[in-house]
């Protein structure tokens, strides 16, 4: 699985968090940046790494930006994509088992790293379940 990681600058510190955390385990991830804590806006992040997801380029990705809300927001305006904002382990499983989502957004100023981690960890690792959760999704797309 292909992953890609991004955020503003309210989300540098816990997207580099993440990302090492992913590095350690194994997973093929590439950070989109930015690097540094100099203030950028959130589309500009969120919009070409949620493209690179629709187009199949790569399977899934993480956004990161103060609330994870404006990221969430701008992502979900892209076709195909389907992002959820989480804070908790329980709805990182059900935002994969129920909703297929492609998209992960959270937020610095809300979290801190050791539970960013595990909801990334746990996201990454569950599986959509289909069945009742089709049609709703599918939806979704149309
Ligand atoms: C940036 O100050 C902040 O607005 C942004 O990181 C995010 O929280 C927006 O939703």
């Amino acid at each position: 699985m292909k992953v890609i990681i991004a955020s503003d600058h309210g989300g540098v510190k816990l997207k580099r968090s993440v990302f090492e955390m992913l590095k350690a385990q194994g997973v093929d991830v590439t950070n989109f940046g930015p690097d540094t804590d100099e203030s950028v806006d959130y589309p500009d992040y969120a919009q070409p790494v949620a493209e690179k997801v629709s187009d199949g380029e790569f399977d899934r990705a993480i956004l990161i930006c103060g609330t994870g809300i404006g990221m969430s927001i701008s992502a979900n305006k892209v076709k195909g994509i389907r992002c959820a904002l989480v804070h908790d382990s329980f709805s990182a499983k059900a935002a994969r088992q129920h909703n297929n989502s492609n998209v992960l957004a959270m937020g610095e100023r809300v979290i801190g790293p050791g539970l960013a981690n595990e909801i990334a960890s746990l996201w990454l690792n569950t599986e959509y379940e289909g069945g009742r959760h089709e049609r709703r999704v599918s939806k979704i797309e149309k």
